[in-house]
């Protein structure tokens, strides 16, 4: 058996699942999309798993319409005003990764009051990247690490990075049918197993990350040594 604590997600194929249900709108793939989130988070929890970190909103997706950026802003409000109750009730603590500093007011105070609310919880750690990328993140932690004076190492460095105390992702998945890891805990999946699925987010439901876990847990993960 390997040893699973972190599993990341890019939650891809929302926009298209809604096209091929006939919706006219890409959000509604979104608001469906969403419902994988809660889904998928009791799974992690159940299973004991240490970070589900999901890739939410990343720092490219300004580029999209204004229509739909604020939909998703709003939409993440309500997710985490709804789901306040699921992570009370099941000792699951709240993070993000990324720059928050660009998101609405409203969004930034329901983050830091869902974190405040869930802090103590030591179960399932929900992460959820928002206004994320791996190469803001990197040059933030090297301006960080100038403005202390501190040459870094390995180890340190990971210490200015968002995902300082977090373990390194095991498992990356990708849904959506495409095989790129957009700009996603570059410096994080050094080791990750990759697994890329065509299913769209909205049909990604627990039994298919239970499957993907099934995999995992036969791989002969060497970490560069040898067995
Ligand atoms: C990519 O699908 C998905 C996103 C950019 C947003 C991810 C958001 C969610 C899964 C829903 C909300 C999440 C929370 C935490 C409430 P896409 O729109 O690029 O799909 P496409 O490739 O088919 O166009």
């Amino acid at each position: 058996m390997n040893n699973l604590k972190h599993i990341a997600i890019i939650m891809d194929g929302n926009g298209r699942w809604a096209k091929k249900q006939g919706f006219l709108k890409r959000i509604v793939g979104h608001e469906e999309g969403a419902k994988r989130v809660r889904e998928l988070t009791i799974h992690a929890s159940n299973m004991g798993l240490k970070y589900l970190t999901l890739y939410a909103f990343s720092t490219e997706n300004w580029k999209r319409s204004d229509a739909e950026v604020s939909f998703l802003m709003k939409l993440m409000d309500k997710y985490l005003k709804n789901e306040l109750k699921l992570f009370l009730d099941n000792n699951v603590r709240f993070d993000t990764i990324g720059d928050l500093s660009k998101l609405p007011k409203n969004l930034q105070e329901r983050i830091s009051y869902t974190k405040e609310k869930t802090a103590h919880f030591d179960g399932l750690t929900q992460v959820l990247a928002v206004n994320y990328g791996s190469k803001d993140e990197i040059i933030r932690a090297v301006n960080k690490a100038i403005k202390e004076g501190k040459e870094v190492d390995e180890k340190s460095f990971g210490q200015f990075l968002d995902t300082k105390n977090i373990d390194p992702v095991d498992i990356l998945i990708r849904t959506g049918g495409d095989k790129r890891v957009s700009n996603y805990l570059l410096w994080q999946i050094a080791y990750s197993e990759l697994f890329f699925t065509d299913t769209l987010w909205p049909d990604f439901t627990a039994e298919k990350l239970q499957s993907v876990i099934d995999k995992f847990q036969n791989i002969d993960r060497r970490f560069g040594g040898v067995k």
